[in-house]
């Protein structure tokens, strides 16, 4: 790693989700909502009034976060969640304020996190999760979102999910040069840049700070090793365990029974 962990540095940061469309209705027990009416997962379009309610809802959950003592929250925008809905040409075709061209299809976006940073304490850690592909997204559009974002300082972190940080983009025009690299070459001004996708070792953490991000995210290296910053600390040829493991080995790393039967999925 480039820079030693110091247990000081550390913050603890609760991520925001709201699944939209993708939150089934067995599940929540009513009828799942998203930007615009959407057949296949039968979820039915908000009401203007009801984004903004969402926008608050946001901003509420990153309040209670602060009163809970947390030092910030991860907003997330990615994975196809209801703020990637929000974002996508393809889910959102709204007419009102909160569709339309980017900036109108980004606005709960800016409107959530400009909102927890005005109503939360100053030093409060607001941060991003977005992805820049599938669910119709346009890899353009979201880099000009994840610049605006920079560019307000309304965030303290961008935390981009690629999925797998050495992929080129699926959409040709922009194949030929890594998906990284699109979100490297921003201008970050003071805001940090963390990656998430097939980090397993870390030779391929420091490939990523190679390439100029700040820092990286572990999904399920950090599943298959509750302690995997401590052992790369310790050695520079430290990698994760291939898959498959069985449930005894995730046992032994902390699991309980219900994420088992999660993870079994
Ligand atoms: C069991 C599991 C649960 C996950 N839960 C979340 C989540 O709640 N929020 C999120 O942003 N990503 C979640 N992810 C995605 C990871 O954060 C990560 O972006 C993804 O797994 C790719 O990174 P990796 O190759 O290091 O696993 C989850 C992944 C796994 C395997």
């Amino acid at each position: 790693m480039a820079a030693a962990i110091k247990a000081k540095d550390s913050i603890a940061v609760v991520q925001l989700h709201h699944a939209g469309m993708r939150a089934p209705a067995a599940l929540i027990g009513e009828q799942p909502h998203c930007p615009s009416t959407d057949e296949e997962t039968g979820a039915r379009t908000l009401s203007t009034g009801e984004v903004g309610a969402l926008v608050e809802d946001f901003i509420l959950a990153a309040k209670r976060a602060e009163a809970a003592g947390f030092d910030g929250v991860e907003v997330h925008g990615a994975h196809g969640y209801i703020l990637s809905q929000f974002l996508s040409p393809e889910i959102n075709r709204r007419e009102d304020e909160y569709g339309g061209d980017l900036a109108g299809r980004s606005r709960v976006i800016f409107d959530i996190v400009n909102g927890i940073r005005a109503r939360c304490k100053p030093d409060f850690n607001v941060s991003i999760r977005l992805s820049p592909e599938r669910f119709g997204l346009r890899l353009a559009e979201v880099r000009e979102v994840a610049q605006g974002l920079m560019a307000e300082g309304a965030i303290d972190f961008l935390d981009m999910s690629l999925w797998d940080v050495f992929k080129e983009p699926v959409e040709e025009d922009f194949k030929g040069r890594g998906l990284l690299s699109y979100f490297t070459d921003l201008d970050r001004g003071d805001v940090k840049l963390g990656v998430a996708g097939k980090v397993n070792s870390v030779r391929s953490a420091n490939q990523c700070l190679d390439q100029g991000v700040d820092f990286v995210l572990l999904g399920r290296a950090a599943i298959l090793h509750h302690d995997f910053p401590l052992q790369a600390m310790g050695n520079p040829d430290f990698q994760s365990t291939p898959l498959p493991v069985s449930a005894d080995y995730l046992r032994a790393q902390g699991l309980g029974e219900d994420f088992l039967v999660y993870m079994s999925n």
